[in-house]
């Protein structure tokens, strides 16, 4: 049932992507430093403005920052000591990085909703504490993804409408009887075919099936499909199940008034069940030479 949305779910796996790939060299070097002093102080809330011990924090300027810098080389220089090598390193780094209006904006940024836990030796990423920004576009992503299958199901449900309604409207046309008899019609959809029995009894349509039961086709069958039938609801579930669900091995089962009842041979109903009218660019030739084409889908 989800061979129409997957379009529709990978828009939304590529608007998570782009998203989630959308960090600048300048980001990745920030979390890269960011993390690096985390582990290297064991201290998780060291932050840029503390290891440059700057007087004023946040709340230094650019040029203080700057200026900063050069009292600390006054200690940390590596001319003055080699062991001092990799810390002045990440002080310069740390001062070009907030020195820079810009960039400052972003390391703010992120120390106030949180650093994305930036892995390297999995060539990626993935976060622990996130972004609020981030779950706002994937939720928007997903509601607006899940609002357009269910706009598209809707039009799909009526053109199937639609679609037997115009045929039905056909095969009447054929009733001599004008709803009060029984017509029999044969109708082909290859020249070359058997073609498939058609009855109109008092104006109901039935198509003979293969094993002689008559299959009432009917539209009153199909119900226009509710927002529980679009992604919002079937892809949280369907995730459900092919995760956490498999371990309870439970079944929700979801109706998917999309498609019209399958007409499955079945024991305990014997009332004649609606027939589903297949595929697109269907022909049906009526017995009088017309041929009945159906739209073609896109
Ligand atoms: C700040 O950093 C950005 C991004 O690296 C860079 O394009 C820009 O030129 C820098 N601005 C200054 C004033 O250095």
């Amino acid at each position: 049932m989800f061979s129409s949305s997957w379009s529709l779910l990978i828009c939304a796996l590529l608007g998570f992507v782009s998203l989630a790939k959308a960090f600048t060299p300048e980001e990745v070097q920030i979390f890269q430093l960011q993390q690096e002093l985390v582990k290297t102080y064991r201290n998780p809330d060291l932050d840029f403005y503390k290891m440059l011990k700057l007087p004023k924090l946040r709340d230094s300027s650019s040029a203080e920052i700057r200026k900063n810098l050069r009292k600390l080389a006054k200690t940390y220089h590596p001319d003055k000591n080699k062991k001092y090598r990799k810390l002045y390193e990440r002080l310069s780094l740390a001062t070009k990085i907030l020195e820079n209006d810009s960039q400052r904006k972003i390391y703010d940024y992120y120390l106030k909703n949180g650093f994305p836990n930036y892995d390297f030796k999995k060539g990626g990423f993935y976060f622990t504490r996130v972004q609020p920004k981030v779950w706002a576009i994937g939720i928007f992503i997903f509601l607006s993804c899940g609002l357009i299958h269910f706009i598209i199901l809707r039009l799909q449900n009526d053109g199937n409408k639609n679609r037997i309604e115009r045929f039905l409207r056909e095969v009447k046309a054929q009733d001599d009887t004008l709803g009060l008899g029984e017509k029999r019609l044969l109708f082909r959809q290859n020249p070359d075919e058997e073609g498939r029995e058609i009855i109109v009894r008092f104006g109901e349509v039935y198509a003979v099936q293969s094993d002689g039961k008559e299959a009432l086709i009917s539209t009153k069958d199909i119900v226009n499909p509710g927002i529980s039938d679009s992604l919002l609801l079937t892809l949280p579930l369907w995730m459900w199940r092919k995760s956490v669900g498999c371990l309870f091995n439970f079944t929700t089962s979801v109706k998917n008034t999309n498609e019209l009842p399958e007409n499955k041979p079945s024991s305990e109903d014997s009332k004649p069940k609606p027939i589903r009218i297949h595929g697109s660019g269907e022909k049906l030739e009526l017995p009088n030479g017309k041929v009945v084409r159906s739209r073609k889908k896109n």
